[in-house]
């Protein structure tokens, strides 16, 4: 279930949590944080491909892609039988920004968002069909768990892609990661 918690950012005890779609996009909008929900156009087998997958939203895909004129789009997935999945998973467990704009969405599984902006955390766990932006040099990282489980398509704007600025915070130590995240109750 798509989920935010808005939390100050001294730590999680006076948090708020909103489940309801159009107000959990009201509040990300105020922050500059673009978040949609698509539908496919029709069903995906598990272990489509690239292109597959890319058809079977094309029509959101290019609306979007009217908007922002993104340089780049892939398709990535991560099973929790990935040998590297530790390793990928704590790349992106520091808080960072980055130049470009991050624009993920999750054609199936989940991950958690943390924004860092002004004085609170948004967390935002993603699932299946929810489309998020993390605005350019933007303080934010990403837990996708001990047993990361999703595929997502990703838009670039530049070609370079991904290209990470660690903030040296350890900030994110003090959040729920995405393991006790998702195990709470709403
Ligand atoms: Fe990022």
């Amino acid at each position: 279930m798509t989920k935010l918690t808005i939390s100050p950012a001294s730590g999680d005890a006076q948090a708020e949590t909103f489940i309801d779609r159009a107000t959990i996009g009201d509040q990300l909008q105020a922050i500059g944080v673009e978040y949609a929900h698509w539908q496919a156009d029709r069903i995906l087998a598990d272990d489509a491909d690239q292109d597959t997958v890319l058809d079977a939203y094309r029509y959101s895909i290019s609306a979007l892609n009217a908007r922002y004129g993104f340089r780049s789009i892939d398709v990535v997935s991560l099973t929790p039988d990935h040998p590297d999945a530790a390793a990928l998973r704590n790349k992106f467990l520091a808080e960072h920004t980055h130049a470009d704009f991050e624009v993920r969405f999750f054609v199936d599984g989940s991950g958690l968002f943390y924004l860092h902006v002004g004085d609170k955390v948004y967390m935002v766990l993603c699932e299946r069909g929810d489309l998020i932006s993390v605005p350019a040099n933007t303080t934010h990282w990403f837990d996708m768990g001990t047993h990361p489980f999703f595929k997502c398509i990703r838009f670039f704007t530049t070609p370079d892609g991904w290209v990470g600025e660690f903030t040296g915070s350890d900030i994110a130590k003090h959040f729920p990661d995405f393991d006790s995240f998702t195990s709470r109750r709403a």
